[in-house]
């Protein structure tokens, strides 16, 4: 009798804790009420593109002035930190991702007063500056590579180095067959030194050697430089590929294994990335740079300064990277889900998945993030379709913990049209002009669309270094400003009701996926107001009843806060949640106060 009962109590556990979870699931969060947040926890992350954010000079070419005078812009729309793409000396091979001196600024940007200004008039206006930080590599311009290559003391093994291998012929073939990410081998031969080195990236993009312990230490020096200058912390590039796999006691690098993704043997995809990419030496790593912030922060007070990190790894590895319950890592490695598993089109189930991947594999304590576009990855309106940019801005801010906005997502800018002749990205130009629109970045890269006048207001050049999107007389700060409804004035309304509601700040989080179209997020503290987000993100309308298919516990109305721009609804009336109409696209954001 007691042996059948607790064969069935186990069982009900089993199959409360071990069923596949259904695609519709709902998930609720049990985490108690937080004590006191911190600054990077519910703020609103921004990045700027500065070679395509604003022109002071009129060269066509975004710069530091430009920025500065554009500062109090992003305090009008709410932002609390804002991240740039890097600004250090380059010769611009990937437009910046290849440094030359990590201790200067790149001259057609400005000077280093010039970016001392900038940080003054951010301090003023109480805006954080965050830098690039670029570990993986350098440019092959850099004094460091050419001494490397010299083999001048202290230099000689800056960079990954390794000699030749030969095939039966005798012909020089790469120590392995590791790929770079814009094509071809990663390993280039070069003469002076006779020897191969490694590049994850561009030809000119030399991987510094991790294993050397005058690289880590020149690296940490780069950060407290900045720091010094008053940065409020680092946006880590390329995290992942930073160690490689040691080669064998004879010196040899193992071949990668074929991933059986493409046929392309060229795409970086080809090659499965198991001995090239996620190494735990990476980890510890991201946990050395952080007791860095956290020494800067001890020795010279003043707000936390935070490190985020570039990562495109699976969860169990970018999980490590906010460190274990010893160690403090990554205030917050990006949380890329967004764009990566919505790559092939957006759903309600695809955005489930996407929000459970992150919340479920996140350990307790941390906070967690939203990226919905970067300067790497198509823009989220022309992903997504411009009538659901409202909706995923919207997501991207009612979902707990930071949100990060790409500099154009906040009015809703699309892909710009680069031809081939007008390319500028080595993505792009590694390949050639029938395939060049699948790798090209340059799209997403297109000048910052201010207002209606010439260049859109980016620049008096008579030509930008990339062109000007078509559509920037309707879309663009100004004209949207302007309007009675607009991109940018939804993305204003959510920083607002952000920045003032308990709720959205400390509260806990219920979602779900109603069907293939419908998403609902409830967020709810005790003692404040109940938000709901619920958006149509599919192809047809839909009319939903909120009470009996999400939560029984709702009011039968609640008042409409925000509503997408080509919402029918008025903000400010109430809501039947029975008989909630919803059309392609459209968001809402409901409240009960
Ligand atoms: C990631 C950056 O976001 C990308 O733009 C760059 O090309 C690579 N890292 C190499 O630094
Ligand atoms: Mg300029």
């Amino acid at each position: 009798m007691f042996s059948q009962l607790r064969r069935y109590i186990l069982t009900t556990l089993l199959l409360i804790f071990c069923l596949p979870r259904s695609h519709w699931a709902c998930t609720l969060n049990s985490g108690a009420q937080e004590k006191q947040k911190d600054w990077w926890q519910t703020g609103q992350f921004y990045q700027i593109y500065p070679r395509s954010f604003m022109d002071s000079d009129g060269d066509g070419i975004g710069d530091l002035k430009g920025v500065t005078s554009k500062l109090e812009y992003l305090k009008d729309i709410g932002v609390t930190a804002a991240w740039l793409s890097p600004i250090f000396t380059s010769p611009m091979v990937d437009f910046g991702y290849d440094i030359s001196d990590f201790y200067d600024i790149q001259p057609e940007y400005g000077t280093m007063d010039d970016f001392r200004e900038l940080i003054a008039r951010a301090k003023e206006l109480d805006l954080k500056i965050i830098l690039d930080f670029v570990p993986n590599h350098s440019s092959n311009e850099s004094e460091w590579f050419k001494k490397s290559v010299a083999r001048e003391r202290g230099y000689e093994d800056y960079y990954v180095w390794v000699d030749a291998r030969y095939d039966e012929n005798g012909n020089r073939i790469p120590p392995s067959n590791w790929l770079q990410a814009f094509r071809g081998s990663a390993w280039e031969w070069n003469e002076q030194r006779q020897q191969y080195y490694l590049h994850q990236f561009t030809v000119q993009q030399p991987d510094l050697n991790y294993r050397n312990p005058a690289v880590v230490n020149q690296m940490k020096r780069i950060l407290r430089y900045w720091l010094e200058q008053g940065v409020a912390g680092f946006r880590c590039d390329a995290v992942p590929v930073l160690f490689e796999v040691l080669p064998d006691e004879n010196g040899i690098y193992p071949d990668e294994e074929k991933s059986g993704l493409t046929n392309d043997p060229d795409d970086r995809s080809y090659l499965k990335l198991d001995l090239i990419e996620n190494q735990p030496e990476t980890i510890d790593m991201i946990y050395q740079w952080r007791q860095v912030m956290d020494d800067h922060q001890r020795i010279y007070g003043g707000d936390t300064r935070v490190l985020l990190i570039e990562t495109y790894a699976p969860a169990w590895y970018t999980m490590q990277m906010y460190g274990n319950s010893t160690t403090e890592g990554a205030h917050l490695p990006f949380n890329f889900n967004l764009i990566t598993e919505l790559e092939n089109g957006v759903s309600a189930t695809k955005v489930l998945k996407a929000v459970d991947d992150w919340l479920l594999n996140m350990p307790a304590g941390r906070t967690a993030n939203w990226v919905m576009g970067n300067h790497d990855r198509g823009r989220a309106a022309t992903r997504f379709g411009p009538e659901r940019v409202d909706a995923m801005n919207m997501l991207v801010m009612i979902l707990p913990g930071a949100s990060v906005t790409y500099q154009g997502d906040e009015i809703g800018m699309t892909d710009g049209d680069v031809s081939w002749e007008e390319s500028k990205d080595p993505a792009a130009c590694n390949t050639n002009s029938s395939i060049y629109q699948k790798y090209s970045r340059d799209p997403e890269r297109t000048p910052f669309q201010w207002n209606t006048e010439k260049n859109a207001g980016f620049s008096t050049a008579t030509q930008t270094w990339l062109p000007v999107a078509d559509n920037y007389e309707t879309v663009n700060v100004e004209v949207e400003l302007a309007a009675d409804r607009s991109h940018i004035k939804v993305y204003k309304s959510l920083v607002e009701l952000r920045d003032s509601s308990k709720t959205l700040q400390y509260g806990d989080w219920k979602y779900k996926a109603l069907n293939e179209n419908i998403f609902v997020v409830k967020r709810y503290l005790s003692g404040s107001e109940t938000i709901i987000y619920i958006s149509n993100l599919g192809d047809s309308a839909e009319t939903i009843d909120l009470t009996t298919n999400f939560d029984t516990t709702l009011p039968e109305t609640m008042n409409i806060k925000i509503s997408s721009v080509d919402s029918k609804k008025t903000e400010g009336s109430t809501l039947q949640l029975n008989n909630i109409s919803l059309e392609v696209g459209e968001g809402l954001v409901l409240s009960t106060a």
